[in-house]
C-alpha cells in the first residue's frame, strides 16, 4: 500500500494529547497542506487562526463550556461538569479556519482545508481532531469578543476548526458502514 494510502486509513480523531507543543516546522506544513486543498472556482477563501497561547486557549475552552452548559443537549450539559473538560482535548495547538461571507462555497472550501490538514498531520505523526464545538460560539456575546481578539477578519466566517498535538493515545478505528457504494458500469 503507498504512503498516502496508510496515512489516510491510519488517521483517527485523537482524544488526548501530549503537553508537547508541535514543532514550528510541522505546523508550517500542516498549513501549507491546508492552503493547497481544491477551493471552488479556486478562491481559496481561507484563513488560518492559529492559537497555541495556553491563556487564549483556556478562555476559548471556558466559553465553550459555557455555551455548552446552555445547549439543551444531556450529553453535553454532563460533559462540561467536569472541572477537567476540554473541548479540544487539551491540544497544545488549536486551528480555526475562517471562510470569506463573499464566496459561494466557502464552508465546504474551509471543511476540506481542514481534512487536508488532518491528514498531513498524521502523515507527521501528529495526531489531530476535527472539533466543531466552536460553530455557534462566535454568534455569542462572547464569542464576538473572542472573535476579536483572535484577529478573524470581517467578514470571515469561522467554520471549523482542529486540535493538534502529539498523540497519547491510538485509538483503532470505529467500524466503517458497509453496503454505502454503488459502482455502475
Ligand atoms: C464535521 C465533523 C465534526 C466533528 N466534530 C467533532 C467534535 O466536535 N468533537 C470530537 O471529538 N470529534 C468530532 N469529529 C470527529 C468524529 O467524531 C470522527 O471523525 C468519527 O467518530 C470517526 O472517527 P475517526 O476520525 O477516528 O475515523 C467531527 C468530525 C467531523 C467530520
Amino acid at each position: 500500500m503507498n504512503e498516502t494510502m496508510k496515512t489516510i486509513l491510519s488517521r483517527r480523531s485523537i482524544r488526548a494529547f501530549k503537553d508537547e507543543q508541535i514543532k514550528t516546522e510541522e505546523l508550517q506544513l500542516i498549513l501549507e497542506a491546508g492552503q493547497f486543498a481544491p477551493s471552488a472556482m479556486n478562491g481559496q477563501p481561507w484563513h488560518f487562526t492559529v492559537v497555541q497561547n495556553k491563556e487564549l486557549l483556556h478562555k476559548i475552552n471556558e466559553a465553550c463550556r459555557t455555551l455548552l452548559a446552555k445547549s439543551g443537549n444531556k450529553m453535553f450539559e454532563e460533559r462540561v461538569k467536569d472541572p477537567n473538560f476540554s473541548v479540544f482535548y487539551h491540544a497544545p495547538t488549536f486551528i480555526i479556519i475562517s471562510g470569506d461571507e463573499k464566496a459561494m462555497l466557502a464552508q465546504i472550501d474551509c471543511a476540506v482545508a481542514l481534512q487536508n490538514m488532518l491528514l498531513s498531520a498524521e502523515s507527521l505523526g501528529i495526531g489531530s481532531c476535527w472539533i466543531h464545538a466552536l460553530a455557534s460560539l462566535f454568534s455569542t456575546e462572547e464569542g464576538a469578543a473572542l472573535r476579536k481578539e483572535l484577529g478573524i477578519p470581517d467578514q470571515y466566517t469561522p467554520f471549523c476548526s482542529g486540535a493538534f498535538g502529539y498523540k497519547a493515545m491510538e485509538p483503532t478505528a470505529p467500524p466503517r458502514k458497509e453496503d454505502i457504494v454503488s459502482i455502475i458500469k
